[in-house]
């Protein structure tokens, strides 16, 4: 606790957040790397699960040679229940990974549940690499989503919480940009090891994963805490010194002073307005409020958690996952690996693109054009798709997919994180962020799981071939009328002031709001000492180490 040290908050709107050095810039961008996880996880086993040394050895059938029947190459393949197995399993895991990772993030700290979300990452790495049978690889894939959902929940919050206000979207978006990089590394790595004899095939991809834990662990070693969890723990002193690291700002900066106290003051008042007692209470708090009240804690966690529902409804990951099963099933196409190298391509070298616009045009301008954009691509796909069917005609279909990426990438994809890392007050902000963190898994768990169902007759299904397209259309036209009435324009706001014009405005006239008050100077902390009365959530954990 910050015995003694005396806190002068600012009455000055501009003043709140203090000026910030390239090293700050560096460290905050530095926690992206963490998307790689994400990326690749979800992006190599599609590929190992094709790998002919893999399905020998995790089926017992003989690799069929190039001679072959038909029949014969169509039945070596892995079982779709242990296929679909194999596949959700991670996503269970980060499902409930994320929502724990909520709670160890106010226990613990942010960076400290991070670090451990690379430990448990690195043993379901090493128990999968370990692997030879589907009992071994099912457990290490459950172990390693626990441990991607504790760094995909908390790092957005890390990073939402450590960013300058002015580069917060972009810094996000470094983590989406990390996603699009993963899954691209998976597509190489799965290339370049896929014709192997041996078990380095599926061995190489699953040890590659255990290098992404140990970068993102020891990188964290060195970057500070997040200032506002040491608000939250009353620990005064330690906020300001991590955020004097932050921000690359001499100790006792009156600067520094004056953008910490806005965050004691605003944690005050939250406080004030949701008072906490005990564990289940402070789940609850995330679902308090009315419905009709856009700043309520339920209006929040549906926020969140519908966005990344919405992110999914767009049909991405029908493209990254089942694509190449898509292009190949048109024919014309010969080569499925290079479909899926240019589509993952063009996510990666578009999503750039977003560190600029989502600062320059605003979350909530950027998500209603880029849904518009893919409703526009999805239904061009659709009808192309179901009235020609010649190679010139498969050749514009893809082409329509790569800008319907583009419009992802640049808007949705990146969007949807940086919305969720800062629509929440401090008191529930782990929790809200790791709850719509989870949502994500859960819908992408869900449309992996069901799109099978939809694109082949195989298992009682229908395939409706292009005309999902039609599907993926009407979802994304869902998507525009969501951003145009749900999502909230936060660019160029503190963390403290969204929850202000939160409180003051709706999403459609959030755009127009400006700060004209400080939290310190309603809760009178302007002239002050703060007073050493912050230590009410949880008082008494300390956390030393991670100063
Ligand atoms: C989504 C993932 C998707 C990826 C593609 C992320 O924002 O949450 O499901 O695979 O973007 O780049």
């Amino acid at each position: 606790m910050g015995g003694g040290v005396a806190f002068v908050g600012t009455a000055d709107t501009g003043r709140v957040e203090s000026p910030v050095t390239w090293k700050s810039y560096m460290m905050c961008a530095f926690a992206a790397f963490g998307g790689i996880f994400f990326g690749f996880d979800s992006g190599y086993i599609s590929g190992v699960l094709a790998m002919d040394y893999f399905i020998h050895l995790f089926t017992g059938l003989p690799i069929p040679g190039p001679d072959a029947s038909a029949a014969v190459k169509n039945a070596f393949v892995i079982p779709t229940p242990h296929k679909s197995l194999i596949v959700s399993i991670l996503s269970a895991g980060t499902f409930f990974g994320a929502i724990l990772a909520g709670d160890l993030a106010d226990w613990f700290g942010r960076r400290t549940t991070v670090i451990l979300g690379c430990i448990v990452y690195g043993i379901g790495c090493i128990l999968q690499t370990a692997s030879s049978g589907l009992g071994l690889l099912v457990a290490g894939r459950l172990i390693a989503g626990f441990g991607v959902g504790f760094v995909s929940a908390i790092i957005i919050l890390y990073m939402s919480e450590i960013a300058p206000k002015k580069v917060r979207g972009a810094i996000v978006s470094g983590y989406q940009f990390a996603i699009t990089i993963g899954l691209l590394l998976a597509s190489c790595v799965d290339y370049a090891t896929e014709n192997r004899t041996d078990s380095g095939s599926y061995r190489i991809p699953m040890a590659l994963q255990l290098l992404w834990a140990l970068v993102l662990a020891g990188g964290l070693l060195w970057l500070p805490e997040s200032p506002r969890y040491f608000v939250m723990k009353g620990q005064l002193e330690k906020a300001a010194h991590v955020l004097e690291r932050l921000r690359d700002q001499p100790p006792g900066s009156e600067l520094v002073q004056a953008e910490l106290t806005e965050i004691i003051a605003n944690h005050e008042y939250e406080m004030s307005v949701i008072p906490q007692s005990g564990y289940f209470s402070s789940w609850a708090n995330c679902f308090r409020g009315s419905l009709t009240n856009p700043a309520s804690n339920l209006r929040r966690t549906i926020l969140g958690t519908s966005m990344q529902m919405m992110q999914q409804w767009t049909g991405i990951n029908f493209i990254f996952y089942f694509g190449t099963t898509f292009f190949t099933a048109l024919g014309t196409i010969s080569n499925p690996f290079l479909i899926s190298l240019i589509t993952t391509l063009v996510n990666v070298c578009s999503t750039p693109i977003s560190f600029w616009i989502i600062e320059r045009f605003g979350r909530r301008t950027i998500m209603i054009w880029g849904a518009l954009g893919m409703v526009v691509c999805e239904f061009i796909v659709a009808i192309i798709g179901v009235t020609d069917s010649s190679k010139p005609a498969i050749s514009a279909m893809i082409a329509f997919i790569c800008l319907y990426i583009f419009f992802f990438a640049t808007t949705w994809g990146p969007g949807a994180w940086v919305v969720i890392g800062e629509v929440f007050p401090l008191p529930i902000r782990s929790r809200g962020v790791a709850l719509s963190t989870a949502s994500n898994w859960l819908w992408n768990c869900i449309i992996t799981v069901i799109t099978p169902y939809i694109t082949s007759t195989a298992g009682g299904g229908v395939d409706l071939g292009p005309k999902i397209f039609f599907l993926w259309g009407s979802l994304c036209l869902l998507c525009l009328i969501y951003a145009y009435f749900l999502i909230p324009e936060t660019k160029g706001l503190t963390l403290e002031q969204v929850d202000r014009m939160l409180e003051e405005t709706t999403p459609m006239t959030s755009a127009k709001w400006v700060p004209h008050s400080t939290y310190a100077a309603e809760m009178g902390m302007t002239e002050k000492t703060v007073p050493h009365g912050v230590e009410h959530v949880e008082a008494g954990k300390e956390a030393d180490s991670n100063v």
